[in-house]
Parts: C-alpha cells; sequence; structure tokens
C-alpha cells in the first residue's frame, strides 16, 4: 500500500477552456480510506481515474510512496479499481472472475483459492461461486466487481467509483461496514468516490469535499461537521445542513435583526471590525430558552421521532433549530433563540473567517 501525494494536479478535457478539475494539492497517509464527496460533475470520476491511469493529467503530477508515476500506465501503476458499474467477463464464473486479477502474477493455486473464498464470504457470494455474473441480479454483479477489487493484497491503492449505488439499502449498510472492517484488518489505501455523505462520514478517515472541480475542504468526519472551513461544506454536510444568515458587524459587534448577538473573533488576521458578514450556524447548535435570546416566531415544529426541528424565519432566511425532544415548542409560539457561540462562525465570499465570541464591553 501506498502513500498518495497529488501536485498541483489539474484536468481539462477540452485542451483548457474549461477545468473539470482545478489545479489541487493533497497528500493521502499510507493504509488511510479517504472519501472523495461532491455532487454529481464536480470531478469525482475524473480525479479517481488520474489516480489509476486512465486518464493523464493536464497539468500536476502524481506521486506514490514519493515516485512520480504521472506518466505510469495503468498497467504499471497496479492499483485495483471498482466501477460505478460492473465490469465482468460472462465467458467465466463468479469464481474465475474473481480469480482473473490474481492469475499471471505469480500467486499459487491454493492461495487464489483462500483469497476466493475469503472475499466471497465477506460479500456473501459464496453460493453464486460457480454461476455466470451477467446471469445474476445487477446488484450481485456489482459486488463481484467489489469482490475483483478486494481479491489483490500487492496493490498501492482500492478505488471505487460509487460502487454501492446499485446495491439495495439495507444491504448498503451490511456491506458499508463489512467494507470498514477489512479496511480495518488489512489497511489497504481505499479512495472512495461518493455523493452521499452519510456513506462518506462513516466509512472514511478523511474526506475530500469537491464542488465544481475544486477541494473546497479535507478532513475528518468530525472537521467538517464542527467547523466547515466554507459555506458549501456547512450547507452539503449535515441534515438540514447549516443555517446562514446575513448580517453585519459594527466596531466588532455582529448584529443581526438589528440586534447585537456577540463579538466577531477573526480566524485567518482578517480585519472583521465592520462590514457585511454571514452567520453559518448548524441547526445542533441552536436552541431556544424562556429568558434571554433572539426573539424568533415558529412557523413549524417537525418531529423527527429522536428530535425535533422547529423552522422559523430569521433575518429573511428560512431557518431551523435541531432540538431534543424535551424541549416545549409549538407551532406559532415565540421563543428566544440561543447561539451556541463557539459553534456559531463568520464567513465571508463563503470562506470562513471567523467566529463568535461573548461580548466584550
Ligand atoms: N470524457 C469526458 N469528456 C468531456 N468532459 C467530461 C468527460 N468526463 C467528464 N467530463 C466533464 O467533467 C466534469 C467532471 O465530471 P466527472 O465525471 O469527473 O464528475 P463526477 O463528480 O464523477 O460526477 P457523477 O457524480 O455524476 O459521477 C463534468 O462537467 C463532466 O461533464
Ligand atoms: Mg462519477
Amino acid at each position: 500500500m501506498a502513500e498518495i501525494r497529488l501536485e498541483n494536479l489539474g484536468h481539462s478535457y477540452d485542451g483548457g477552456t474549461t477545468y473539470a478539475l482545478n489545479p489541487l494539492n493533497l497528500t493521502w497517509k499510507d493504509g488511510n480510506a479517504i472519501a472523495l464527496l461532491g455532487p454529481s460533475g464536480c470531478g469525482k470520476t475524473t480525479l479517481l481515474n488520474i489516480i489509476s491511469g486512465l486518464i493523464t493529467p493536464s497539468s500536476g503530477r502524481v506521486y506514490f510512496d514519493g515516485v512520480d508515476v504521472t506518466e505510469s500506465d495503468t498497467a504499471r501503476r497496479n492499483v485495483a479499481q471498482v466501477f460505478q458499474f460492473p465490469v465482468l467477463y460472462d465467458t467465466m464464473t463468479v469464481s474465475q472472475n474473481l480469480a482473473f486479477p490474481l492469475k499471471n502474477r505469480g500467486i499459487s493455486k491454493d492461495e487464489i483459492s483462500k483469497r476466493i473464498a475469503e472475499v466471497a464470504e465477506l460479500l456473501d457470494l459464496t453460493k453464486y461461486l460457480d454461476e455466470r455474473p451477467l446471469r445474476l441480479r445487477s446488484d450481485l454483479q456489482q459486488l463481484v466487481s467489489l469482490g475483483r477489487g478486494l481479491v489483490r493484497k500487492d496493490v498501492p491503492a482500492i478505488l471505487f467509483d460509487e460502487p454501492l449505488t446499485v446495491i439495495d439499502q439495507n444491504f448498503k449498510w451490511t456491506l458499508r461496514g463489512r467494507l470498514k472492517e477489512l479496511h480495518r484488518v488489512t489497511k489497504h489505501t481505499l479512495v472512495y468516490v461518493t455523493h452521499d455523505q452519510t456513506e462518506a462520514l462513516t466509512f472514511a478517515d478523511e474526506v475530500v469535499v469537491l464542488n465544481e472541480g475544486s477541494v473546497v475542504q479535507s478532513g475528518s468526519s468530525a472537521d467538517l461537521f464542527l467547523q466547515p472551513e466554507h459555506e458549501f461544506v456547512g450547507f452539503f454536510i449535515g441534515s438540514p445542513g447549516m443555517n446562514f444568515l446575513n448580517a453585519s458587524i459594527t466596531n466588532g459587534l455582529v448584529v443581526l435583526n438589528n440586534q447585537e448577538i456577540g463579538s466577531a473573533k477573526s480566524f485567518g488576521g482578517q480585519n472583521l471590525d465592520s462590514g457585511s458578514v454571514r452567520i453559518g450556524v448548524r441547526p445542533e447548535f441552536l436552541t431556544i430558552s424562556n429568558s434571554n435570546g433572539l426573539p424568533v416566531q415558529i412557523d413549524r415544529v417537525e418531529n423527527r421521532g429522536g428530535y425535533q426541528l422547529a423552522h422559523f424565519e430569521l433575518a429573511g432566511s428560512k431557518t431551523i433549530a435541531k432540538l431534543s425532544n424535551e424541549t416545549k415548542v409549538a407551532s406559532g409560539q415565540s421563543a428566544n433563540l440561543v447561539f451556541d457561540q463557539e459553534r456559531t462562525y463568520l464567513f465571508r465570499e463563503s470562506q470562513l473567517c471567523g467566529r463568535l465570541v461573548s461580548k466584550v464591553s
């Protein structure tokens, strides 16, 4: 397995008119599980195909363990790749399909049989080993495809491109758990493409969030949830996503709806004495109080079983607070909104620039 380093890596399919992937720099630790997360068309597959060698990037370099492999073809890079849709040989049985990536690699027959048995067990495919793959249901076909990626042990990385898309919801949970367990044991470097945040957050050590061909943030699930560095991450991750409210700063005080709600603390040295700003706060970090807080009128309360969502309008924006079931709240009532200041962030031009702190007099 290998550390993967991407240096100024970018790609344009049309000779430089538009960029599917804007130049990026990333280093992924050997043995980590990395998720590439983002909406359709953001460049996930492009990035994966550059790593496997199916696409030669327009600019930048790819390194495996410090060795520049940018010019190496897929065969020489030797990574295992599982595509979004199954790629299988119907002239062979499931078992032979699984054995195929191991043939001609000097691996003994016994070892091949052992690995096929292990992978088949992991993916619940044991009873289909003698079948022709294309006669199986499409989700089973995808499992065989997944198995072909997992049988190999000598690879620098295993790349998955949305491998669970066609798998039914229940088995997806099981499979995700098994893949995670497998990763814990084998310590493969795994790069996993998905547009499903739950999949990314539960599976990966590191999540790279892409939007419109750019990396907007890379970090652990907790980093992305607790401190989004870009409005897109706040909005895209979380259910429901982060609330954004237009506010202003006067003499270092943040004013929302004509009320001072705290002081602005700058993160990156940016001057936050005055001017407009966007407040970003997750529904989880808003509570309501009977005594103090910012007055709001609750429009609607939505019971979600384990918690409730209070919907209201604030500073012209639809806003949501995620409240415990113990909180007494009803549609149409007035309430006082309280911000968890440590988790109430300030954004300018969509970038994180600071957070709220208690008012200093
Ligand atoms: N072979 C190609 N030729 C030209 N443009 C392409 C090609 N493949 C992808 N693109 C464009 O590059 C951009 C990124 O595409 P890519 O397939 O990498 O996105 P993605 O994040 O994998 O999307 P999805 O979630 O839909 O699979 C898109 O605008 C897409 O239209
Ligand atoms: Mg794709």
